[in-house]
């Protein structure tokens, strides 16, 4: 999809269908205003008589499409409702134009208009105009690249083309600016949803390391990648064990970002509200697909797990964008990737390992795979020179159980980190709870005959977990983040269709950006 700014009247476009906002009513006052009545009256009144009947009442992430039947230059219009003006943010914003995004396509409109979006305290008119771009391009994502001959009988899938913005306010070079960045945002997230919903037949340990190769060399990154003979070098016996089973051998990949200066690129400047420029290790894990090994999964708990690298996707697709956003941080994306395999070289239960920092570690389930490799993926970042940690992986189901569906559990040892982590994620609107480091439950992971197990139990799955992360992040603020229950979305919701949901991306990218 093309998104492009253009000055002009967008009451005047001709297009396939034209995207216009409409704020629900304060108290029962009148429905229709802003840009939306102006089309009312040149429609006489007809546009507010079928939003009332259609009871239409602009609530936020509604629409209502309306045919204009060669009144208007526009085939049709849109209505996009934003909610009430005081609940008025980047969120209403992404909701109502990720709605309106799916609505014109469905409709079979390929090329669209909109108006702008709405502004206000808080959100200015750049801000609004990057978050609507951004919904509508996360809102028509669709994974199609293996539709095959069978699908040919099928009605050909929709797709929308273009979306221009026309307005008369906005200056061009501020409105490039603002959908360069909307668009960068959700090329990062298409890029992580892309990998997870790939199967592990295509997307194995080196083709993410192919990948990351390919994104360094877009984006300005420098890349490195281990395999086993270096792996064994640094110590990561971690890493190694876990990827031994596999015909696909193990990879830790490194991706660095540099700003071009302290300003940034993209005219951030260094002003006292933001945050010092530092060395942050973003570390993902990437387990291409987790059988769950010797401990074998049962047959429902394997469906899903092509996905478990989606922490990894997550920090590619964030390395993606750093550069169009000019960050000012230095960046390591740490991804430790392997396939959890059963065969005669695998590892097993009651094997002994040592990780990258010495610490030994007693295998109790092969399935606590996770943990084992981003303990090396820490250990690297931190020795990367990074100053501060944050791990996303796929880890537990106890994460799931803990808070359902489409929540991301947030552990850290560092309030501070916790708190901007927390605000960052409302801020693109990705649900994150905090969860509590349990001390006492250290524990539950004491070795018998190593230092450390790789299970804690059933109780408190999510916790033993981080808390086995912690004996890893050689000291430095830290933040871990359990997408098991949010890497993938059973059903569409807004701008997050079913599937791969690419969560942590936009995330990430606020924190840095912030
Ligand atoms: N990849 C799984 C966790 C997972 C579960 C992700 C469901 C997404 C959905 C992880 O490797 C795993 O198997 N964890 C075990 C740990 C247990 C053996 C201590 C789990 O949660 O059961
Ligand atoms: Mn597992
Ligand atoms: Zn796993």
């Amino acid at each position: 999809m093309d998104v492009f700014f253009r000055s002009g009247d967008a009451a005047r476009e001709s297009a396939d269908a034209l995207i216009v906002p409409v704020a629900a009513p304060a108290n029962g006052g009148e429905p229709l205003t802003g840009p939306a009545a102006q089309l009312d009256a040149d429609l006489e009144g007809e546009l507010a008589r079928l939003a009332a009947d259609a009871r239409f009442s602009g609530k936020h992430g509604s629409t209502l499409v309306v045919p204009t039947l060669g009144r208007l230059p526009a085939r049709r219009i849109v209505l996009a409702g934003v909610g009430t003006p005081d609940d008025l943010d980047a969120e209403a914003v992404r909701r109502a134009w990720g709605a309106a995004a799916i609505a014109a396509r469905d409709a079979g409109a390929a090329r669209v208009a909109s108006t702008m979006p709405p502004s206000g305290t808080g959100l200015d008119p750049a801000a609004s105009l990057a978050a609507a771009a951004e919904a509508a391009a996360l809102a028509v994502y669709r994974f199609t690249k293996h539709f095959g001959a069978g699908r040919r009988d099928d009605p050909a899938p929709r797709t929308l083309d273009a979306l221009a913005f026309v307005d008369e306010g906005l200056d061009q070079a501020e409105a490039d600016a603002a959908l360069a960045r909307g668009a960068a945002i959700a090329a990062g997230a298409a890029l992580a949803r892309d990998l997870v919903n790939e199967p592990a037949s295509v997307l194995d340990p080196a083709a993410m390391a192919d990948h990351a190769r390919r994104v360094a060399e877009t984006h300005g990154l420098v890349v490195e990648v281990l395999g086993p003979p270096e792996l064994a070098t640094i110590g990561a016996g971690a890493l190694l064990a876990v990827g031994k089973g596999s015909a696909s051998e193990p990879r830790l990949i490194r991706l660095t970002y540099r700003p071009e200066s302290d300003r940034g690129a993209n005219g951030q400047t260094g002003s006292t509200a933001q945050t010092m420029p530092r060395t942050i290790g973003l570390v993902g894990k990437c387990i291409t697909f987790d059988t769950g090994g010797y401990s074998i999964k049962p047959y429902e708990g394997m469906l899903e797990m092509k996905g478990d690298m989606a922490g990894g996707a997550a920090v590619l697709g964030a390395m993606t964008a750093l550069r169009a956003l000019g960050c000012r941080h230095t960046v390591h994306g740490i991804i430790p990737a392997a396939e959890n395999m059963i065969s005669g070289t695998a590892f097993r239960p009651g094997d002994i390992l040592t990780a990258m920092n010495g610490v030994t570690i007693e295998i109790l389930s092969t399935d606590a795979e996770g943990r084992l490799v981003l303990a090396d993926g820490l250990v690297y970042a931190a020795r990367q020179g990074a100053e501060e940690l944050i791990d996303l992986a796929t880890l537990t189901g106890a994460a799931v159980v803990a808070l359902g569906d489409g929540t991301t559990a947030l552990f850290a040892d560092d309030d501070a980190l916790a708190t901007r982590l927390l605000d960052a994620s409302a801020a693109v609107g990705e649900r994150f709870w905090r969860m509590p480091l349990i001390a006492e439950f250290n524990d539950k992971i004491k070795g018998d005959v190593g230092d450390i197990k790789n299970t804690g139990g059933r109780q408190g799955g999510a916790i033993t977990a981080a808390l086995f992360l912690q004996r890893f992040t050689e000291g430095k603020p830290w933040a871990h983040l359990d997408i098991a229950g949010s890497a993938r979305a059973a059903k569409g919701n807004g701008y997050v269709p079913k599937g791969a949901t690419g969560v942590g991306v936009r995330t990430l990218l606020a924190y840095l950006t912030a």
